[in-house]
């Protein structure tokens, strides 16, 4: 087939890859030139270094061709970003956008697929009406919503073996798109409705969601008990039937604290749950902010250094993550805050180039992000640096004994210690 990708981010240009090397034409197309320019000089703008391989080896087959607008072919893959607007209600223009742009090269008898994470209903009310304007009848085509599941860390291999739910506005729609995930996918193919495929998708998010913000309660709850929130919850996990997640800093990225929220925005009084869940969870940037206060004084512009600023381990994406809002709090109670991250990209708020100018004068570091790299940190190292020795670990991350040998307080989210020590703070210099 030929097929034509509009969107070549995280989930579009792997997946035109994938496509180009089962053996289908492939037109990349994505609005931003830049993006455009970076493919075709080889780079790609994905860190992920099995997605630059697979982009590679697609672009060398020559089935993958980055094109400068939306070219006619047999099927369409709409990859496009659904973010949350500044209002907090999701932004589909992008998705009408891509929908226009599809209707102007329809000759009939095509497949389109929405891949994008949408708020469920979201083919039938804004993508059918979108080609309807353009004066398509949607009966002419075939409309599905496949949407994407794949983990960033591990996207080419998902992209292959996890299953897909395969929602189309008619069933044989559904089997038309099935054809052609069937060429690269070898997880199951689930064929659904549309709506539900949608609903699908977000509730998985939801439900990560919700357990997180469990978790992050709880580390709470077992701060106020003096007990361990991560010895609890290793223990509740004995169970065979619970499995509680980890608690942490806040929930980042653009799918897990968007996804619910577009259940939340249409459906406010039936989603108190939910709601709720990402109340807990945007709360706790403000929980570590204050057991970092429970050591260092604030409103004296002492100096707090951030490890971390992607918002999960081992991943470069900054978007939405956790330290950008406790960069925020922490200016707010008058601190001086230096992020040191060595794998995040485009973090707005500039990241300290080494580790060392991060430490140096820092009255505390808090681990943000538990970035495997971190684990080689030298406590007396970074220590020597300093002007105060707190460590904070919104993560369980660090050995925390091996800090304190080096002189640390040692604050963890969800330890006992964490709430019991009360404001024990020394600063150095006294
Ligand atoms: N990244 C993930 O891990 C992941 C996982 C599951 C689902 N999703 C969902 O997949 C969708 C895409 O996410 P992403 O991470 O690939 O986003 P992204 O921001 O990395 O890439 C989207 C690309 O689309 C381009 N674009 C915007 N409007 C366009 C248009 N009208 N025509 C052509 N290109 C256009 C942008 O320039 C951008 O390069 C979102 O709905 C997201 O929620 C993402």
């Amino acid at each position: 087939m030929t097929v034509t990708i509009l969107g070549l981010g995280y989930i579009g240009l792997p997946t035109g890859s994938m496509l180009a090397l089962a053996g289908h034409e492939v037109n990349g197309y994505d609005v931003s030139a830049d993006v455009r320019a970076r493919l075709r000089a080889g780079a790609g703008h994905i860190a992920e270094l099995e997605v630059r391989t697979l982009v590679a080896q697609a672009l060398a087959t020559g089935k993958l061709r980055i094109v400068d607008d939306v070219t006619p072919a047999d099927a369409y893959l709409v990859c496009v970003p659904t973010p949350n607007a500044s209002d907090g209600r999701p932004d589909l223009s992008y998705v009408q956008a891509a929908a226009k742009a599809i209707a102007a090269r329809l000759r009939g008898g095509e497949l389109i697929v929405l891949e994008s994470t949408v708020p469920p209903g979201t083919l039938e009310r804004i993508f059918v009406p979108a080609l309807r304007a353009a004066g398509i009848d949607p009966d002419s085509v075939a409309l599905a919503h496949c949407p994407e599941r794949v983990i960033p860390g591990a996207i080419v291999r998902e992209l292959r073996e996890n299953s897909r739910i395969i929602g189309g506005r008619r069933p044989q729609d559904a089997k038309r798109a099935r054809a052609l995930y069937a060429s690269f996918v070898t997880g199951g193919l689930f064929e659904t409705d549309a709506t539900t495929a949608e609903l699908v998708k977000v509730v998985e998010n939801t439900f990560r969601d919700v357990n997180i913000a469990l978790a992050n309660e709880l580390a709470v709850l077992c701060e106020e008990l003096g007990v361990d929130a991560w010895e609890v919850i290793r223990l509740a996990n004995e169970h065979p039937r619970v499995n509680i997640l980890s608690p942490g800093p806040g929930v980042g990225g653009h799918c897990i604290p968007i996804d619910p929220q577009f259940l939340a925005d249409a459906h406010p009084f039936t989603t108190e749950l939910i709601q709720t869940a990402r109340r807990v969870n945007a709360r706790m940037p403000n929980h570590i902010v204050r057991l970092v206060r429970d050591h260092v004084p604030s409103g004296e512009r002492r100096k707090i250094a951030l490890l971390g600023a992607s918002y999960k381990a081992d991943v470069d994406d900054s978007r939405e993550s956790p330290t950008e809002r406790l960069v925020a709090l922490f200016e707010e109670h008058g601190y001086e805050v230096a992020v040191y991250d060595p794998i995040a990209r485009g973090f707005k708020h500039g990241l300290c180039p080494d580790l060392e100018s991060a430490a140096q004068d820092a009255e505390a570091i808090v681990l943000v992000v538990n970035h495997a790299i971190f684990a080689t940190i030298e406590p007396e190292r970074v220590g020597a640096l300093m002007r105060g020795r707190v460590l904070v670990d919104a993560r369980n991350f660090f050995d925390a004994e091996k800090w304190r040998r080096a002189g640390f307080l040692v604050a963890a989210l969800g330890k006992r210690a964490a709430r019991a020590l009360g404001p024990t703070y020394q600063h150095a210099a006294l």
